[in-house]
């Protein structure tokens, strides 16, 4: 069983082309090496013993692309993580977001349709629910008017699948991420973002280990708890076992619409002060936080409904909020050994 990861390289994608290995999938990473590091390939072969075939070029090539799926034809399902995805830079740059998420979606659901692959795993995302009504939020609830180009991205693209989905054999599952955060519990693998970060997890560890002076934390008078906004994280493993199981219900032939959509989180929501005193409870570390003005786009909480997932996958998030912040941080303390 052959399944393309696009973006397996990265961060979610480098979770998932370890656990696909470790039940037994061939993998194929195409990634174009933008966001990420031509180095993890050896570190998932560190993991699992084996190292997964690669090819390095952009999806946004359509030649480029039907000639990969050309050449693979024996590719069983595909998981495709491969986008671009800060929603600040999103706002500044929004055509380099639209070319890059829509026009890799579109080439490679023609490639499969060319090549009679059916099996389509989208990662999507919980932005897509903005503020929602009501909480927890269920794969029912209304999808709202994007904040961002990049959110926009990510609905656009469910409306691709849909319709792609309705006119071919291909049939999709979206899985719609909230908040992933920690690293695999090896070390080995784990986020690696390019300049400053813009999520909370690299942030906090980022701070701690004294790349960054101080964190900040985006506005202290939501109408919650504590003040701060909350989020569903999950970790990333937690996610990335979220993906085999998608991938083997297709194959297997379990799903019951041709396109399912799948909350992919905890269910439990955590505020940033919460996440902030997880980390410095299993770490012992102190951390150099001050609390400023809400960022612009950020909802104040959510987090999600996960019986849908929890009944028709067979899946449940395992980990705690504090096994994810130790293993973020033990991932800092790992990267910053391999850099002296
Ligand atoms: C992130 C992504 C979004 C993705 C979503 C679900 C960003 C900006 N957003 O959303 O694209 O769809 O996950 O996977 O990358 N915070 C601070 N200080 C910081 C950083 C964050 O206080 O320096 C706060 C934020 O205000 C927020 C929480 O921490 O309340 C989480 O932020 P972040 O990790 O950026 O994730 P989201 O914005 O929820």
């Amino acid at each position: 069983m052959k399944i393309l990861v696009t973006g397996g390289t990265g961060y979610i994608g480098s979770h998932t082309v370890v656990e696909l290995q470790q039940k037994g999938f061939d993998v194929i990473i195409v990634d174009n090496l933008s966001n990420s590091d031509i180095n993890v390939l050896s570190s998932i072969e560190k993991i699992t013993g084996i190292k997964p075939e690669f090819e390095e070029f952009d999806m946004i090539d359509r030649d480029k692309t039907a000639d990969f799926f050309k050449r693979n034809n024996d590719i069983q399902g595909i998981i495709h993580f491969a986008a671009y995805k800060a929603v600040g830079e999103s706002v500044e740059k929004p055509l380099m977001y639209y070319r890059n998420n829509l026009f890799s979606l579109v080439n490679i659901l023609q490639g499969m349709k060319d090549n009679n692959i059916e099996n389509f795993v989208f990662s999507s995302s919980c932005t897509v629910y903005g503020q929602p009504e009501e909480l927890p939020v269920t794969e029912d609830a209304p999808v709202q008017k994007a904040e961002s180009p990049y959110g926009n991205t990510k609905q656009i693209s469910e409306e691709i699948i849909t319709d792609t989905v309705k006119s071919t054999d291909i049939k999709a599952i979206a899985l719609r991420y909230f908040n992933p955060i920690g690293a695999h519990e090896s070390a080995i693998i784990g986020e690696l973002p390019i300049g400053i970060p813009n999520c909370l997890m690299p942030f906090i560890t980022q701070t701690a280990i004294g790349i960054r002076e101080q964190l900040r934390v985006f506005g202290g008078d939501y109408n919650t708890p504590d003040g701060t906004a909350i989020r569903d994280y999950i970790h990333v493993v937690d996610l990335a076992k979220a993906h085999v199981i998608a991938v083997d219900r297709m194959i297997k032939k379990k799903m019951k619409k041709d396109f399912e959509v799948f909350n992919l989180g905890t269910g439990n929501g955590f505020s940033v002060l919460e996440v902030i005193k997880s980390f410095e409870k299993v770490t012992g570390e102190k951390l150099n936080y001050r609390i400023v003005d809400r960022r612009a786009g950020d909802v104040e909480q959510v987090w999600a409904d996960t019986k849908f997932a929890n009944d028709e996958l067979g899946w449940k998030a395992e980990k705690d909020l504090d096994e994810m912040t130790l293993s973020a941080w033990k991932w800092e303390l790992a990267l910053k050994n391999l850099q002296t």
